[in-house]
Formats: structure tokens, C-alpha cells, sequence
């Protein structure tokens, strides 16, 4: 793991280095469409699969206030598309990436986007609270990411939600040694040392531990994500203890990962190893981090978390009344279903194609399945068992097969419903 020890100092004469770099290779690319992306935001239910996925319990809203802290080239811009009835704020320490946002801007008038170029560790200075704060790929980079975490907090409302995406250390192991081969070596964040960097990974040994990367990671193939990875002047990574840390010095609490059933017991791999009941009995911070090691390919945690003081706590869905009953599942944007070619004995097999490890594949019955195909985004999980009166499967059993759903990141539920409810209730009382 790589760590600078004097993160902030400045390139003689000018910049502080992180800006600096990013002057010069701003990131990501800088893309001069966003048809496509307007496109693939226009399904209704994906909108609300992402809405619920941040706050399971509120009822659904397009008009919320979104911070994208560290917004790079596009970020700010699709977060404006996304969500027109937003107000987005897009704030970055580099000129050329806000430059880059606002010629977005200006071609999609995106009107209701804001954008400035400042450090995040000032943000506060934008006398604003946000409802939703995205930071992904950059408090990592930071001279102090907690400065930088605190920084965030404080702008973000009492209810509010955070994205944040971090390094994570063991499947970036070959990264590191790039990195520190390439400061031995001299070779630097120029066109010439990207250029003697690319020539030198052709010739990289097979059995490199950033081979993996090379072959899975198409991104590698720009110099600009070659220099981010590999020629990045500070960046440092977090293990599942380490980020659990981060998250509670900064007055945060983890609310779930955006992808949780690589980090599940329950699921795939996980589930079929010896000592699976030992596991299970871990404290869910411990099950993630043992699950890390034994993965041991990840390479970035990207997590929803709250603030500390977040009134009712984090609000994730729990299984053990019948409250679930009045959820509503809604089916997440990149699964897909199988039905042909299945394995013996197997009515479906339910895929989320934002999943790295390809053991993540859930496998469904025929009760299961009908259960499934009556997931359409309004009905609770109530009205589907009622729909289904042939199923085989008991109300708790059919529970539990949502639950399942929502590990494998199948579904995000709308819990707003049964939080009404359970309101009406208090105050009657
Ligand atoms: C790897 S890029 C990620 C961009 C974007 N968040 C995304 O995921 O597409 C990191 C960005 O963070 C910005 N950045 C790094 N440190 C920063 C700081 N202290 N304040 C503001 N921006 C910063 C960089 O200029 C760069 O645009």
C-alpha cells in the first residue's frame, strides 16, 4: 500500500501535485456526449431503484439537493441529467474538469447545475446542505481524507445520504508495485513516462499481479486511467477495518454497500465454505472484512453511509416482522433473468451485471420464480405472496426469498409505505 508522506506539497512553483496532475490528465477522459447515458436514465423504475437504494424508508422524490464532491470531467453533468428537477452542485480543485463540466452544461442545458472550482476541504464555504453527497474515486487522493470526510459531513443534512467509492488494498496489490517501481525508476505523470510506461507492460511477466487488471480492465487501455492508476502522486487504499475506521472518526455510519453480495456470507462462494456457520456468527463488520481476504480481488468499496446522528438510525430493511410484508421491491437497474440453458433442477438464474465475481449467479425454483415474476415495481412483497396462492412456499419462506433478493442485489425495497404506516400507528397510540 502506498502512502505519501508529505501529500501536500507543492510542484515548484505552482500547484499542489494532486491538482496539478489533474490539470494535466483530468479524469475520467472527457466525454462529449451524454445521448447515450440521457438514454439508459429515461426507465422510470431505474430512477427509483436508485432513490430507494440511499433512503429505503422516504417516499420517492426527484427534487433533492446533490453535492457531487470531486466531480471530475462528466460526473456533475450526469447527475444534472439524471435527475432534471435537481439542484446538483459539481465542485473540483481542477479547472480543465470543471471546464470540461460546464461545456457539458452548456450543450445539454443543464441549467439547475452548479458548478465550482474549489477544494473540497472548503466546501463549506458554499453555505449549503445537501441532501445526497457523491465523492467517488478522490478522498483517497486527498492530503488528509478524514479533513476531507469531515469536510463532507458537514455539509450533508441530518437525513441526508453519502457515496462514497475508496481504494481497496489486496486487489490492487499490483498497482502498488507499478507505482513504486515507477518512482524508482523516475518514470513521471508525462506523455513520455506514459509512453515508456506503456511499452514497458507489454513485456510484463504473466504471472504479474497487475496482469489481472491489464486483461480485465478495458479503462487501462486510456493513458489518462494508465497515469490515474499508475503514476498517481498520492493515493492510498482501505481494507473493510480500515474503512469502517475512516467512516466513524468521520462521524459516519455505514449504511450499506452499493453492491453488498460480493461482501455477503450468503452468497455464492461464501456460502459453500467449511466454515460458513462460523462466518454467519461474525458481527456483520467482521463477515465483510473476512470475506475481503478471502475474495481477495477487490479493488474499490463503495459504500451508502449516514451520519452519525441521523434520526431512526440507518434505515435499512430488516426481515424479522411483518413489517416486510409492506415492502415494495423494485427490481435493481442491471439484473437480468436466464431461462435458457439452466442447471438441473433450476426455474431461473438471476445475474446483476454490475457484479465483478462471476460466482454471484442465483439460482431460482419454480416458486421462487413466480414469486419474482410478480415483482413490478408498486406491488409489496404482501401483495405478491397473496397474488401467488399456489405457492408452495410459507409467508416466512417467501420473506426470506425476498431478503435473498435484496442481498444478491437483486431489488432495493420502498420501505416508505410500511414507515407511513408505522407512523400512524405511533401516533394513535
Ligand atoms: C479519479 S477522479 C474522479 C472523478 C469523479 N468523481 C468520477 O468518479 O468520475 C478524482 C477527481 O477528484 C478531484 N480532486 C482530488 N482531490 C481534490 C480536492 N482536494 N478537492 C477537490 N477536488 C479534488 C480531481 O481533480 C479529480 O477530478
Amino acid at each position: 500500500m502506498s502512502h505519501h508522506k508529505d501529500p501536500g506539497r507543492l510542484k515548484a512553483g505552482s500547484l499542489p501535485v494532486v491538482q496539478d496532475f489533474y490539470e494535466r490528465y483530468p479524469y475520467p477522459p472527457p466525454v462529449e456526449s451524454l445521448d447515450k447515458y440521457r438514454a439508459l436514465w429515461q426507465d422510470p423504475q431505474k430512477k427509483r431503484a436508485d432513490y430507494h437504494l440511499y433512503w429505503p424508508s422516504a417516499p420517492y422524490c426527484e427534487d433533492h439537493c446533490i453535492l457531487i464532491a470531486g466531480c471530475g470531467t462528466s460526473q456533475a453533468a450526469k447527475h444534472a441529467m439524471r435527475w432534471p428537477d435537481a439542484k446538483v452542485v459539481g465542485i473540483d480543485f481542477s479547472a480543465n474538469s470543471i471546464d470540461k463540466t460546464v461545456q457539458l452544461k452548456r450543450k445539454y442545458q443543464l441549467d439547475k447545475l452548479e458548478l465550482h472550482q474549489m477544494p473540497i476541504e472548503r466546501v463549506s464555504e458554499l453555505g449549503e446542505q445537501f441532501d445526497q453527497i457523491v465523492c467517488t474515486g478522490v478522498l483517497h487522493h486527498l492530503a488528509s481524507p478524514d479533513i476531507g470526510l469531515k469536510a463532507l459531513r458537514s455539509v450533508l443534512r441530518p437525513e441526508g445520504a453519502m457515496q462514497l467509492m475508496l481504494y481497496a488494498p489486496y486487489g490492487r496489490a499490483g498497482i502498488y508495485m507499478l507505482q513504486d517501481f515507477c518512482r524508482r525508476l523516475g518514470i513521471t505523470a508525462s506523455d513520455e513516462g506514459i509512453d515508456e510506461l506503456v511499452a514497458a507492460l507489454q513485456l510484463l511477466p504473466p504471472a504479474h499481479p497487475l496482469q489481472n487488471l491489464l486483461r480485465e480492465a478495458p479503462d487501462f487501455r486510456n493513458p489518462a486511467a494508465l497515469a490515474d492508476a499508475l503514476l498517481h502522486p498520492q493515493d492510498r487504499a482501505y481494507s473493510v477495518p480500515q474503512l469502517f475506521e475512516f467512516l466513524e472518526n468521520g462521524g459516519m455510519t455505514f449504511g450499506r454497500w452499493i453492491n453488498q453480495a460480493a461482501y455477503e456470507p450468503a452468497c455464492g462462494v461464501m456460502e459453500k465454505i467449511p466454515q460458513i456457520s462460523r462466518l454467519s456468527a461474525l458481527p456483520k463488520a467482521e463477515q465483510y472484512a473476512a470475506t475481503e481476504l478471502f475474495r481477495g480481488s477487490m479493488l474499490t468499496h463503495s459504500v451508502v453511509a449516514y451520519r452519525n446522528d441521523r434520526p431512526g438510525g440507518p434505515q435499512q430493511p430488516e426481515f424479522t416482522s411483518e413489517d416486510c410484508l409492506d415492502y415494495v421491491p423494485i427490481r435493481r437497474a442491471d439484473t437480468i433473468c436466464i431461462q435458457e440453458r439452466l442447471p438441473p433442477g433450476a426455474a431461473a438464474v438471476l445475474i446483476n451485471q454490475s457484479h465483478t465475481f462471476k460466482d454471484l449467479v442465483m439460482i431460482l425454483d419454480h416458486a421462487e420464480k413466480n414469486l419474482y415474476g410478480g415483482i413490478d415495481g408498486t406491488a409489496s412483497i404482501g401483495d405478491i405472496i397473496r397474488k401467488n396462492p399456489v405457492s408452495t412456499l410459507s409467508a416466512d419462506a417467501s420473506c426470506r426469498f425476498f431478503e435473498r433478493l435484496w442481498q444478491w442485489d437483486q431489488v432495493v425495497f420502498d420501505q416508505s409505505m410500511q414507515t407511513s404506516k408505522s407512523s400512524r400507528h405511533a401516533k394513535a397510540m
